[in-house]
């Protein structure tokens, strides 16, 4: 059986430390990414942290006919589909980019995947479909509430189209992996988050100001109904996540599923506030952090955090790197990185 598997978005965050687990699981990744929201460094990354050449192709997953090019190239064992637009506030003001991107791409892979019989896809999906949920921490099980951007709502919509076309089509088998909030990097440095302009998520703004980068870090609230009165996510590792990929594929591949469309939460079970995550990054790091407390930010969650059960017992996967591992890995990263673009 093939050992091929097509990873859309491989050069971003999530798609590169997935590239990685998946070339030391036996698997073969071949990259397809239009570099869109990543630069050519990562592949290297990659590259040196597996001592091997990567299939990379600059394509488009809109652009149908090129990609249909990579299809005619290779037999596919599953398709790991990471491409999209992520960035909610820019959503709202661009949504037609948004659905055009996140929706287009999809449709155009599961029809390439039945025309050239690929049966088996993993669709990163997100927590962003839970809203602020009545009951925590969320299941599988928990409605979703309407979205609150259009990015939300892709997310939403891609899920709907894969279980119907699952369902019609009788020839795919698929996984939705809700994520929580990855963070973190690869343990080597070579890999890691790295956003273009002004960071959308709360690690970078963490670790750019540690570095000199920016001035300093605005912690959104500190009056909600939490602890310490700052808001609260299940922050799970980006290694971590990347394995529940490879545990994804496996399932498949080796017809373990035991329906043809399923979803899994993919956090650590434990909710985080943003004031503990602060501490927990200056003290596993030895640093002090430029940081205020300034006005809540509009649309913001007051909490969320998976439960996990589902995921551990079922897929067999499970968060295990801690958290100040996981924030000494972004900070090592973030040194690696502003040293090298000063270079
Ligand atoms: P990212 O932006 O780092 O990676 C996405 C990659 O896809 C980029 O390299 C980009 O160049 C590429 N891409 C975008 N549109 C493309 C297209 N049409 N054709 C080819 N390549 C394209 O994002 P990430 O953080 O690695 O997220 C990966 C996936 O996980 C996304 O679907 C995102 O919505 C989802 N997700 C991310 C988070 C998060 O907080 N990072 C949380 C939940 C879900
Ligand atoms: C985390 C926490 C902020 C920045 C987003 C998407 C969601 C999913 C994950 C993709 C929040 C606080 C942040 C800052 C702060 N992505 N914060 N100061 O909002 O949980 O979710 O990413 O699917 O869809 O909405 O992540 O990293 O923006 O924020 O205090 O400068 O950090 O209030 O509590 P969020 P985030």
């Amino acid at each position: 059986m093939s050992k091929q598997i097509l990873v859309t978005g491989g050069c971003g965050y999530i798609g590169s430390h997935t590239c990685v687990e998946l070339f030391e699981a036996g698997y073969e990744p071949i990259i397809v990414d239009d570099l869109s929201n990543s630069e050519p460094t990562i592949l290297e990354g990659i590259e040196k942290i597996c001592s091997k050449k990567i299939t990379f192709y600059q394509v488009d997953c809109l652009d149908s006919s090129k990609l249909e090019d990579v299809f005619k190239k290779h037999s596919f064992a599953a398709v790991i589909h990471f491409a999209a637009l992520k960035a909610v506030g820019e959503s709202v003001h661009k949504p037609l980019d948004y659905y055009q991107n996140n929706l287009g791409s999809l449709i155009n892979l599961l029809y390439l995947m039945r025309k050239y019989s690929v049966e088996n896809i993993v669709f990163s999906s997100s927590c962003t479909v839970y809203g602020q949920a009545d009951v925590l921490p969320v299941t599988e099980q928990t409605p979703r509430k309407a979205a609150t951007s259009p990015y939300g709502a892709t997310k939403q919509m891609c899920e709907d189209i894969l279980r119907d076309s699952i369902s019609a089509y009788g020839c795919f088998k698929g996984i939705a992996l809700r994520y929580f909030n990855p963070i973190g990097a690869h343990p080597s440095a070579l890999i890691g988050e790295l956003p273009r302009g002004i960071p959308n998520n709360l690690l970078p703004l963490v670790t750019q100001p540690a570095a000199g980068i920016r001035p300093m870090l605005n912690v959104f609230g500190n009056d909600y109904n939490t602890p310490d009165g700052s808001c609260i996510r299940d922050y799970i590792d980006v290694v971590d996540l990347a394995k529940a990929h490879v545990m994804a594929v496996d399932r498949m591949c080796q017809g373990r599923s035991k329906a043809n469309f399923e979803i899994f939460n993919i956090g650590t079970g434990r909710g985080v506030s943003t004031i503990e995550l602060i501490k927990t990054f200056e003290e596993v790091n030895h640093l002090k952090l430029n940081w205020q407390i300034v006005a809540r930010r509009d649309g913001d969650i007051e909490a969320v955090w998976a439960d996990t059960s589902y995921s551990n017992n079922e897929l067999g996967w499970k968060a295990t790197r801690p958290l100040s591992e996981t924030l000494k890995s972004v900070w090592k990263w973030q040194q690696n990185i502003t040293f090298a673009l000063r270079k």
